[in-house]
């Protein structure tokens, strides 16, 4: 069932993430957690940060997993999606690399790398929760149009859409690299709850497609329709202000 949040502003939005991720936290401190990077939830982990400085949270104890990664690159370009991620919630929730589960994408075999991280998630017994953003041709990590739910994580082609979309974090659109790794639809999927993070008026119709639209390989995120327990967190100019559901 999805449940949707709608906020009037991205303030308002951020607020309620870390609620909703501090609700978590509270739970069960020790949650094994997939996050995105993306802009859309980087409000949410300053909103986390700063309650951290306040004391009225300990995210110390989180199992944090690497949601995508280009392929290709080396580990310590800043570009990179983990580098990305350290800086903007690992470090500043204090949390121990130890517990952080990283995509490999520097070894020489990306299939077995795939397989290492699928089994990181089964020694878990899966995930707690997904915390998602929205690709805007449907995405979720880097689960492309197609992707079936039952997809592992694997090796992926980039789309022209998410180069495009990514361009601008590499200067160029020749320059972002052509594949990644993607945990699988099957991991995200079947984490315990859901959280789709959606901001800005450029995602409107993208999401109401996820969520209203026809379930099908052609917009991964629309899956979310058969999970049991997902969240939808969205502004109101990306849900649209004249649509109620
Ligand atoms: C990117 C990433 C996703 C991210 C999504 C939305 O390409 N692969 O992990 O969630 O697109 O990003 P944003 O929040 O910047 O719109």
């Amino acid at each position: 069932m999805v449940r949707l949040i709608l906020t009037e502003d991205y303030e308002a939005l951020c607020r309620s993430g870390a609620d909703f991720l501090a609700g978590v936290i509270a739970a069960k401190p020790d949650a094994a957690v997939v996050f995105p990077t993306g802009e859309t939830p980087m409000g949410i982990y300053r909103e986390l940060a700063e309650r951290l400085r306040r004391g009225e949270i300990d995210a110390t104890r989180l199992r944090v997993f690497q949601l995508d990664e280009y392929l290709g690159i080396p580990p310590d370009d800043h570009r990179s999606l983990f580098r990305w991620m350290e800086s903007a919630l690992i470090s500043p929730l204090g949390i121990p690399m130890t517990n952080v589960v990283r995509l490999s994408v520097n070894s020489s075999d990306p299939e077995a790398a795939c397989q290492a991280y699928d089994e990181a998630v089964r020694a878990v017994g899966g995930l707690d929760l997904s915390v998602l953003g929205l690709g805007p041709n449907g995405h979720l990590g880097f689960n492309e149009p197609p992707s079936k739910p039952d997809s592992t994580t694997r090796v992926v082609e980039l789309t022209e859409e998410s180069i495009y979309s990514n361009a601008r974090y590499w200067g160029a659109r020749d320059r972002v690299p052509r594949r990644a790794i993607t945990a699988g639809m099957d991991v995200l999927l079947s984490a315990r709850q859901v959280l789709l993070v959606v901001s800005g008026e450029h995602k409107r119709d993208i999401l109401h497609r996820a969520l209203e639209g026809p379930v099908t390989p052609d917009v991964p995120a629309s899956y979310l329709q058969l999970v049991p327990d997902v969240t939808v967190l969205a502004d109101r100019v990306a849900w649209g202000p004249e649509r109620v559901r």
